[in-house]
């Protein structure tokens, strides 16, 4: 043995001594065994551990030039774009990181319904993941206002107002959150303080108990079989288990390369992804007097946001749209008790549960491309189809099919004809 693997091997012993680094290295890496089976979908999750790596650092780089004020957050983000040596790449990291986080926790998401990955034992997986999401968009959402230009004012407006509507406390709730009668100086500097430290931290703490859960119950699979219900009988390992280092700690930096390649063209060839990414709106600073004549959430709210308009107003009460949109979101957390087929992974369960989840899908990208669109554009392309509100329609039964997906599920997941489960996965 070398001097050097000697002392190196000293120094761990010490360490451990102390603190359970090995312990630990072999609990969460060498000798957590994952089901061998992993596919494409399963490169999203430590994709969105790299991403909010990648927001944390961009932010807090960004926080050392942005200035909290209202007079001065718009000019101080151009001068981070202009003036601020390597200011417009952290810039256009961050933003174009806000959706990409998105992109990819979408389709982490989706994964989970594919393979049946929140139902027993990991409903706490998926509520812990719910979570994330719900502060995963009031981070972006506080986010969007710092820049202070006339898409931030006016989405931070539209959005506070909303709470506006619930029955007798709305506006008193509406004025509380702004801190002001108006979306203002003092609203921008709570959202600062949510955006940079509250929200981030409650993000990383429900990460953490995410992936504690996961390493306590083992991970899902394309077969959704339980791999610890089979192990070598002399050493305890699942039979269908491999360690998770290096085997999946390769195959995720595979997935690391393509997405930074990915993330690289948007910054430097499509930053603002001809104004989904960044509306052109944006570039206008704030002027609390000049509403602009479209005000849309960036692309990954627009579901909701169609959610919202589609159901019509009682009398002049908006609330039962806002209760709709807010249901659409918190409603993924019943997931796990709304899957009754004895089945987990979408490769043994019917061709009614495949159909469902196609309609889901598709009513999901519908009701996206539709909040996108000028409400007063529903009339224009009404008119091309030669009816009205023809887009509202539209809306109105996509958005039905995105709650039937949820409500139906009990009936159309135990009535769905199941194929045999193996008991080996199957590659
Ligand atoms: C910041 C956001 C998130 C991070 C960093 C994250 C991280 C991870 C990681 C590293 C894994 C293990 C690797 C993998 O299975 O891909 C995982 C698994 C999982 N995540 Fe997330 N996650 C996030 C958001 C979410 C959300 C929003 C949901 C659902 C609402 C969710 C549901 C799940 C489930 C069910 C699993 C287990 C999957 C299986 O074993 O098949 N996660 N997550």
């Amino acid at each position: 043995m070398s001097l050097f693997t000697k002392k190196t091997e000293e120094l761990l012993g010490w360490v451990d001594a102390r603190f359970p680094l090995t312990s630990n290295v072999k609990a969460h890496l060498t000798e957590y065994y994952a089901p061998k089976n992993f596919n494409f979908w399963y490169f999203f999750g430590s994709l969105a551990l790299l991403v909010l790596v990648l927001q944390i650092v961009t932010g807090i780089f960004l926080t050392m030039h942005y200035k909290p004020e209202a007079d001065l957050a718009f000019a101080s983000v151009e001068y981070i774009m202009r003036d601020v040596p390597w200011g417009w790449l952290i810039r256009y990291m961050h933003s174009t990181g806000a959706s990409l986080f998105f992109v990819v926790v979408y389709l982490h998401m989706f994964r989970g319904l594919l393979y049946g990955s929140y139902r027993n034992p990991r409903e706490l997986i998926w509520l812990f993941g719910v979570g994330i999401f719900l502060a995963l968009m009031g981070e972006a959402f506080f986010g969007y206002l710092l820049p202070w230009g006339q898409m931030s004012y006016w989405g931070a407006q539209v959005i506070t107002s909303l709470f506006g509507t619930v029955p007798f406390i709305g506006p008193d709730i509406a004025e509380w959150l702004r801190g002001d009668y108006l979306t203002s100086d003092a609203t921008l500097n709570r959202f600062f303080a949510f955006h940079v430290i509250a929200l981030p931290l409650v993000i990383l703490g429900l990460v953490a108990a995410h992936i504690l859960a996961l390493h306590e119950v083992g991970s899902n699979n394309p077969d959704g079989i339980e791999i610890k219900k089979l192990k070598d009988k002399k050493t305890g390992i699942p039979l269908d288990g491999i360690p998770f280092h290096p085997y999946y700690s390769v195959k995720d930096l595979v997935g690391v390369v393509v997405f930074l390649m990915v993330f690289a063209a948007i910054i430097f060839f499509a930053p603002d992804m001809g104004g989904y990414f960044l509306e052109a709106n944006n570039f206008v600073p704030a002027d609390p007097l000049v509403t602009p004549a479209h005000i849309a959430p960036t692309w990954y709210f627009t579901p909701y946001y169609s959610i919202l308009r589609a159901v019509p107003p009682i009398g002049i009460s908006q609330f039962p749209g806002v209760a709709a949109m807010g249901l659409s979101v918190v409603i993924f957390a019943l997931l796990p008790w709304l899957d009754r087929s004895p089945v987990k992974s979408i490769r043994y369960k019917g061709n009614l549960y495949k159909a469902w989840l196609a309609a889901f899908v598709v009513s999901f990208l519908i009701l996206g491309y539709l909040g996108t669109i000028p409400a007063d554009t529903y009339g224009q392309f009404g008119a091309w189809l030669g009816k009205a509100d023809i887009a509202t329609v539209v809306a109105r039964i996509c958005s039905v099919v995105y709650f039937a997906f949820f409500f139906l599920m009990p009936w159309y997941s135990k009535k769905d004809k199941t194929k045999p489960v193996p008991e080996r996965v199957t590659g």
